[in-house]
């Protein structure tokens, strides 16, 4: 096995199990699922969401967390390591490269949006919502988005909490974090859900989500929502990976990953059925994009008993979301950064933080100032927009791809079994088979087929 534990081994597999979720479980969910959701006509997209999260986010996010445990480094050197092993060129590497490089990129959007959510714990907190109706909460986000001062000093704000906890280290500043705050947010999730059937057009919003017109669903769709799969479950970045790297040795990673893939999965749905309702009650379009959750929500806030207090408690809670994600987006730099010899914890945080702080700023400037701005170089998107398409649905996916091939067809069986514990395990042979015929086949079929429409449209 490789050198261990230069920075930190989780107490146990729980440990992994809350980080992991908790990087998982973030704004992905919350903010990104419904909108996307909405835009692309409901239900047949969340179908094609949950068929890519069973058939290629956790097959290979068990690939993850088996590279990570195996190399047990940064990303870039886990991969290098893994490949001299099985006898291959330390290019693999690259694997590594890309992804610290997408967490970087997803960063600078994330905290622009994290921001937002800072921003609305004191907007919903000094009752900016009593007695709202969808004109209110529209105009207060509106007001927001043309703020540059609230939007900037929010994201500045959002990466020096993320940097803050990435240098208290691994295992103090990172496992903290999820662990009362997690399971706080899905029991908030399901007051809201009560207040959706209550008070909203719950039967409306089931038929959305749930029943699917292949019709409303382009190629497209189909891509954004394998990207999603692999963004909400925090993979083909070295984000798991990285977190893999301080698993310990013996517990089961099939299980574990199994775990945050169901957690990360409820919440995202359940997060659609509490917004929805409200969105179909209110009149508001369920395909106004980005702003989806802040103008939704806040309407049933504004009207609910004691909506002061729990509009802030769910801003709170989304906001810790978001934190205990970023700090995963942030640590495979950090902790190449740190193997490197040349930087300690504090450096490589200031480093790669303020790369992404300065590329945010482009990104919380898209709403007003560069709204227009939408260059040929950024795929004719804002910057806000082309980093979150270029991230999602071509970097983390590409990233995944390699993770499966060189897990599937370039590992040898045997180092596998050793690492997974699982010696002639069926379920190792299932695994394996899909990680080798399915998922990267998927992968390059919607790349295949969206790249094809892309140029003949
Ligand atoms: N999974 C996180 C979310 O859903 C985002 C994320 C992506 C975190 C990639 C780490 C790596 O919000």
């Amino acid at each position: 096995m490789a050198q261990q534990g230069i920075h930190g081994v989780w107490a146990n597999r729980w440990t992994f199990v809350l980080a992991a979720t908790g990087s998982a479980v973030g704004l992905g969910n919350i903010w990104k699922f419904p909108y996307i959701t909405g835009e692309n006509g409901g239900g047949a997209f969340v179908l094609v969401y949950l068929l890519c999260i069973a058939l290629i986010g956790i097959p290979i996010m068990v690939a993850e967390v088996l590279l990570g445990r195996r190399g047990r480094q940064s990303p870039i050197n886990s991969m290098r390591y893994v490949a001299k092993e099985a006898g291959l060129s330390s290019n693999w590497s690259a694997v590594g490269w890309m992804g610290v490089l997408a967490g970087l990129f997803i960063l600078s959007f994330y905290s622009v949006v994290a921001g937002w959510a800072l921003h609305y714990v004191f907007q919903t907190g000094m009752g900016a919502f009593e007695g709202a109706t969808r004109e209110v909460s529209q105009g207060v986000f509106g007001e927001l988005l043309s703020n540059n001062t609230a939007l900037i000093s929010w994201h500045t704000v959002f990466i020096l909490m993320t940097v803050g906890v990435v240098m208290a280290g691994v295992t103090r500043g990172l496992a903290m974090v999820a662990r009362v705050l997690m399971p706080l947010l899905f029991v908030m999730l399901i007051m809201l859900l009560g207040y959706g059937m209550a008070a909203g057009d719950f039967v409306g919003a089931a038929k959305f989500m749930f029943s699917f017109k292949v019709s409303a669903l382009s190629w497209d769709g189909v891509l954004i929502a394998m990207g999603h799969a692999f963004f909400t479950l925090s993979l083909g970045m070295g984000s798991i990976m990285a977190y893999g790297a301080y698993m310990p040795s013996h517990s089961n990673i099939g299980q574990t990953v199994v775990t945050v893939g169901v957690l990360d999965t409820l919440v995202a749905l359940v997060a659609g059925m509490c917004i929805f309702p409200i969105v179909f009650a209110s009149g508001i379009e369920p395909s106004s994009g980005p702003g989806l959750l802040f103008q939704s929500l806040p309407v049933a806030f504004g009207n609910m008993p004691g909506g002061l207090f729990f509009g802030t408690l769910f801003f709170i809670l989304v906001s810790i979301a978001a934190w205990s994600s970023a700090v995963s987006l942030i640590e495979p730099g950090v902790a190449w950064l740190i193997e490197t010899g040349k930087f300690n914890r504090v450096t490589a945080n200031l480093v790669l933080g303020g790369a992404s702080w300065l590329v945010g700023i482009s990104c919380a400037l898209s709403f007003n100032l560069l709204a227009d701005f939408k260059p040929l170089f950024l795929a004719n998107r804002t910057p806000f927009d082309f980093l979150d398409f270029l991230t999602a649905q071509v970097m983390l996916p590409l990233g995944g791809l390699f993770i499966a091939i060189f897990v599937g067809w370039r590992m040898a069986k045997a180092v596998m079994e050793d690492e997974m514990d699982a010696e002639g395990h069926p379920m190792l042979d299932i695994w394996l088979f899909v990680l080798r015929y399915i998922s990267p086949v998927l992968v390059v079929i919607v790349f295949v087929i969206t790249l094809m429409n892309t140029f003949a449209g």
